[in-house]
């Protein structure tokens, strides 16, 4: 079937194609009101489209950018698309697309095939610096955050995850646990990383025993899955590299017959939207998802906007502890105090 243009829209309404442009392109208020009407009528009735690449190719403003991202469904991520949406301006498109670890390169070609004009990648990239080849070469702009790290090539945005995993050991020796244990991910981004040294080196600084430390997947059912080796480890409290990964351990403890916090202490990571309304509710490091996102797109609308603009911005957001009920003090416990 041939595709609907927008001269079929207007021999539909009866009206000239500049009409149905003009009233297309948010410019209605110069056009009776049975006009529009009969414009937006003809429009649904023949489901027509703008195609917006050959509108940037009559010189309209639009930009879109390709935004990757580790999953869809973690609300960490899902939090960030919409917030992305809700403050993106007018003239920007944004495209949310995953890849496979290993076929990030491959999305990220995909999407500048696909004519983006930026890009915003939360993953982690193999060979950054041929990536930064690239798309210097087919002249597109793009800022990292989260999981891909910082080669000095572009805009950062991150969150002071180091501090993060400070506060969350901080958090567990103040309510006299001694024997820690982390859970995280067989993959170990570089943000994740500095999460781990952080609680560590805190650990360190109280005198504490190095934390056991449990590899699965950074997802529900990861969590899930090592309850039976959480149980056996004996340890009192848990640092859980996400929120995520919290939940599914405390449904697997939970199923064990233990009680959270009374057996088992745990805090996650991130503070995604459901953390408040959980039973219990998740004590965590909360990431301002919010600022991210907004740093975020406006680093790269700036980009657009001005491609001369030069200097590399490195935004690096603060981290906060969050109590809630997943983590209980000790009954009896001696305040300890650093080395
Ligand atoms: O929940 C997703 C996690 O992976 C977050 O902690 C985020 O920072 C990412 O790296």
């Amino acid at each position: 079937m041939a595709k609907i243009s927008i001269k079929d829209v207007a021999k539909e309404a009866g009206v000239s194609l500049t009409t149905v442009s003009q009233i297309l392109n948010k410019k209605s208020d110069r056009f009776s009101e049975k006009t529009v009407n009969k414009v937006v009528e003809a429009k649904k009735r023949l489901g027509y489209f703008p195609n917006k690449n050959a509108q940037q190719l009559r010189g309209n403003n639009i930009k879109s950018v390709g935004v990757l991202l580790p999953n869809l469904t973690n609300p960490f991520f899902s939090t960030m698309m919409q917030t992305m949406d809700s403050y993106k301006s007018d003239n920007v498109d944004l495209f949310f697309l995953t890849a496979k670890e290993n076929e990030i390169e491959k999305g990220i070609i995909h999407l500048v095939e696909r004519g983006v004009d930026g890009l915003v990648i939360a993953q982690m990239i193999n060979n950054p610096s041929i990536l930064n080849n690239y798309l210097n070469e087919h002249n597109i702009p793009y800022i990292v955050l989260d999981q891909s790290d910082d080669y000095g090539f572009t805009d950062i945005v991150r969150t002071d995850e180091k501090r993060g995993g400070k506060l969350a050991a901080e958090h567990l020796i103040e309510y006299g646990h001694t024997k820690l244990l982390i859970a995280q991910p067989y993959m170990l981004t570089s943000n994740m990383q500095a999460r781990v040294d952080g609680f560590k080196q805190h650990c360190e600084n109280y005198n504490l025993a190095s934390p056991l430390v449990i590899e699965t997947d950074l997802s529900k059912e990861g969590g899930f899955s090592i309850v039976d080796q959480i149980i056996e480890s004996q340890v009192s409290a848990i640092f859980a590299m996400n929120d995520e990964m919290t939940i599914g351990i405390i449904r697997g403890l939970v199923n064990k017959g233990l009680n959270i916090p009374d057996d088992i202490s745990i805090i996650g990571f991130d503070d995604i939207d459901i953390a408040k309304y959980l039973n219990p509710s998740l004590t965590t490091v909360a990431q301002p998802i919010e600022k991210i996102s907004k740093a975020s797109l406006s680093l790269i609308t700036n980009k657009l906007q001005d491609s001369n603009e030069d200097g590399i911005h490195n935004i690096n957001l603060a981290n906060e502890l969050i109590i809630r009920e997943t983590t209980k003090k000790l009954n009896k416990y001696i305040k300890r105090s650093k080395k």
